[in-house]
């Protein structure tokens, strides 16, 4: 066997060098010994967008790009889908094993008990303009929590970080009702303990004059299964934000609160309402081929293809199509459907989609399920955020216990001008 290393000659100065290989992966540090005088700083890694860079080492997600797998912990995600909840799911992630019954119990007591937030949130949450758009709501919100929990600052207490974990992953939801429930102008529809996570969801959006809200079953496991697929996806652009805005040791609020903000690019989490907003620009299945025409000249992107990651096609886009048809049954069937389908027929035979393998994503199809289910489409994003709130903590407490972590500080390659004196203004110009 080989050994484990990487031999480097720089042929600045003819040096070898040995870089040991571990997890497929060079230390970066190790290249700062390569120098051609004592004094240099030595060399360094370019990576812009982090395209081939491993930031950390983690045990909570696992993705297969090329053969479109996911899984959490180990299991695959179309297991989970299929046999787990949303909060079965968020425990799994933070804690690395299944719940047995009396833990999962605990576990869903303790996050149904936290549903509720601080009236002051509301008086927050009246500033906004009518038409402010949810994910800016949300945003701002949930880092204003911070200020209602101080003890969130002691983040390496065991025992307040479970609590704040047990806080946003309950009131992520009551949060983001709350902002919905404001662009429409309706008075807020408060958490009611007796319905499961989804259910309650959809009663703090959707309840009006009736006693009990009562969520149509079928509504409310479609929202359970798009929770779970949208759980923890490795180190996407907001788990990044969320472990680099962590490494600060700010509070977990202040933290989600980046996280958040980074989910809301079209390039990322905001590419379920873009693709909403493509599919109608569209209007119909005869103008596809003219729409990918101009994308192919560079005149815009598919929204909901491609990915980073994924060079097949994303495992939860292929489970959200098959849960859209399900929803239809009981919504009525979203005529963008039949424009998405057509979409994604001829862009995975056409050349350009093909040699740049350009896939469906999870943003593709969910957006079509949540109109169906009735919500406006600058909701989606706030319906990405809830869910991944349990995979942003898991990254964020993975982070923190990482003893190799520490403040997330990059470095640059400098271009800009060398030494220059001060000009006096009237010697400029
Ligand atoms: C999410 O990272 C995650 O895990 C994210 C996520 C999660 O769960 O957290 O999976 C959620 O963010 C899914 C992605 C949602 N975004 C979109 O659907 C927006 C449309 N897709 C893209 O803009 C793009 O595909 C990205 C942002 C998703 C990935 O971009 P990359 O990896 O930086 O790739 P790139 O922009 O360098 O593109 C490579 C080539 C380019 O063409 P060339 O310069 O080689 O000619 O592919 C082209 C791009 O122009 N391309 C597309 C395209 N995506 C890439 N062309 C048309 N339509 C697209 N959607």
């Amino acid at each position: 066997m080989s050994a484990e290393t990487l031999t480097v000659i720089d042929n600045r100065t003819g040096k070898r060098y040995e870089l040991p290989i571990k997890h497929g992966t060079i230390r970066a540090m190790d290249l700062r010994q390569i120098k051609v005088v004592e004094d240099d700083f030595g060399m360094m890694s370019y990576d812009p967008a982090f395209m081939n860079t491993a930031s950390c080492q983690s045990r909570v997600t696992f993705i297969d790009g090329d053969k479109g797998i996911l899984r959490y912990r180990g299991y695959p995600i179309e297991q989970l889908a299929e046999r787990s909840t949303y909060l079965e799911v968020a425990y799994l992630l933070l804690h690395g094993e299944l719940p047995t019954k009396a833990a999962y119990e605990a576990w869903a007591y303790d996050i149904t008990h936290h549903t509720m937030i601080h009236e002051n949130v509301k008086k927050l949450m009246d500033g906004f303009h009518y038409d402010a758009h949810p994910m800016g709501m949300l945003v701002s919100t949930v880092a204003a929590l911070s200020t209602f929990y101080p003890d969130a600052k002691n983040i390496h207490d065991a025992t307040s970080r479970k609590k704040q974990i047990h806080r946003l992953i309950a009131k992520m939801p009551t949060l983001a009702a709350f902002t919905y429930r404001h662009s429409l102008g309706m008075p807020y529809a408060y958490p009611d303990n007796d319905l499961s996570y989804p259910g309650n969801f959809l009663n703090m959006l959707f309840k009006t004059t009736e006693v009990k809200y009562k969520p149509n079953p079928i509504l409310e496991k479609a929202l359970d299964v798009l929770f779970i697929l949208h759980a923890d996806h490795e180190q996407n652009c907001s788990a990044n934000a969320m472990r680099s805005v962590g490494s600060s040791h700010v509070d977990p609020y202040s933290a989600i609160a980046g996280a958040t903000a980074a989910l809301y690019g079209p390039l990322h989490g905001g590419a379920n309402e873009a693709v909403l907003l493509m599919l109608g620009q569209i209007g119909s299945k005869d103008k596809v081929p003219d729409f990918i025409k101009r994308v192919k000249a560079g005149e815009g992107r598919l929204m909901g293809f491609g990915h980073r990651v994924y060079k097949n096609y994303d495992p939860r886009a292929k489970i959200i199509k098959r849960l859209a048809e399900q929803v239809f049954e009981t919504t009525g069937r979203n005529p963008l459907l039949d424009i998405a389908v057509e979409l994604e027929r001829i862009a995975l035979q056409d050349d350009y989609f093909v040699k740049r393998k350009l896939y469906p994503n999870v943003d593709f199809y969910s957006g079509l399920i949540y109109q169906a289910m009735g919500f406006s489409t600058d909701m989606f994003t706030v319906l990405f955020a809830i869910p991944r709130t349990s995979g942003w903590l898991a990254q964020w407490e993975e982070m923190l216990l990482d003893s190799e972590q520490k403040i997330a500080r990059p470095r640059q390659v400098y271009l800009g001008s060398p030494s220059r004196d001060y000009i006096p203004v009237e010697r400029r110009g």
